[in-house]
């Protein structure tokens, strides 16, 4: 029998394969049924930060702001002391999965001030989440703003929030830094157990009738699985920190070029939406032929055996690959 386990934040994993945040992970018997086709962790949907701050505002100004500008309406509209918001719910979710399932739980954060980055880490670790997931999605597009000035930010957020919570912390990172090793070295010398290697940059579309722009999200495509198993070759042997792969992974070969090339999980989104969560186990166990066949004994075995710090002339990887791509063209 192959040991398929991995090690991720600290944790061990029966296996690499983790569903990330979507709304699949929102929907408790959908995660039960992801644990039942071999997920070996799950990644909630992320906390944002904004909606809570959002919805309660819209609270206090339809229902308690209501009752105190007119004291006969404040009979009629009574202030609802069991209303559940946003936070209260994922919290509830959290607690009820922790509760169900064997496998970690890693919960997602999404804030927009030092304090909501604290106050809702500290929320979601009392909950029982086994790790938490900082999804840092930030658009510099102040040209006065430099780069330095933006990772700057990360690391400041990650201090604090590493100051405050005891539970392994890891970064989902846009690829768009101008040295993503460096990043990702300066993340873990400031305390990061793992990083997530990238979220996608959502571009979104102008409406060519009304001129208004419109969000748009595509699902992924495979070939979207070539920059992050790239970056994981190249940085594996010169990081510490966990490292998981997401965006594009949609085939098996595609997970297994991942872990060759360094990754310790490969997250699983767009394929789960698309194909449905029992997937998973058509995953899993084409990873499992696929080393079964080759006679190897674990996933840890192959792990990052195809890394930059393994080819031959590891001085030339980063070059001799971009000329060999050039020249392999044919008109
Ligand atoms: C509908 C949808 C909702 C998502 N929600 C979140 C989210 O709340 N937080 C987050 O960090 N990523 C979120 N993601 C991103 C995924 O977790 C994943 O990183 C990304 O889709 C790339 O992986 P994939 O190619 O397997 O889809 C979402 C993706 C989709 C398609």
């Amino acid at each position: 029998m192959i040991d398929l386990s991995t090690q991720y934040l600290g944790l061990t994993l029966k296996n690499p394969l983790v569903p990330s945040s979507s709304p699949l992970t929102a929907d408790a018997d959908t995660v039960r049924r992801l644990e039942d086709a071999g997920a070996a962790a799950i990644v909630l949907p992320s906390l944002f930060e904004e909606s809570v701050y959002y919805e309660q505002k819209l609270l206090d100004k339809y229902v308690f702001s209501q009752s105190l500008g007119n004291y006969e309406a404040g009979s009629f509209q009574p202030v609802p002391e069991d209303y559940n918001c946003e936070l209260d719910n994922y919290l509830a979710h959290l607690q009820k999965l922790k509760s169900s399932l064997d496998i970690p739980v890693i919960a997602s954060l999404n804030g927009i001030s030092t304090s909501g980055w604290i106050d809702f880490g500290n929320e979601l670790m009392q909950a029982g989440a086994d790790a938490l997931e900082l999804n840092v999605y930030y658009v510099a597009a102040d040209p006065e703003q430099a780069g330095a000035e933006v990772e700057a930010r990360y690391i400041e957020l990650l201090t604090t929030l590493r100051n405050q919570i005891s539970i392994p912390v890891t970064m989902k990172l846009s690829s768009q830094f101008s040295s993503v090793a460096n990043m990702v070295k300066k993340l873990q010398s400031s305390g990061a157990d793992g990083v997530v290697l990238f979220n996608r940059f959502y571009q979104p579309d102008i409406d060519l009738e009304t001129l208004r722009i419109k969000p748009h999200l595509e699902l992924s495509n495979a070939n979207e699985s070539l920059l992050r198993i790239r970056w994981i070759a190249l940085i594996r042997s010169r990081v510490e920190l966990s490292l998981a792969a997401t965006g594009g992974f949609h085939q098996s070969d595609d997970i297994i070029k991942a872990l060759l090339a360094g990754a310790d999980v490969v997250y699983l989104c767009s394929v789960l939406l698309e194909k449905g969560p029992d997937y998973c186990a058509t995953l899993l166990q084409q990873l499992q032929t696929w080393l079964t066949e080759r006679e190897y004994e674990s996933v840890q075995q192959m792990q990052g055996s195809v890394s930059q710090s393994c080819a031959l002339d590891p001085a030339a990887y980063e070059h001799s690959n971009y000329v060999d791509v050039i020249k392999s063209y044919r008109p």
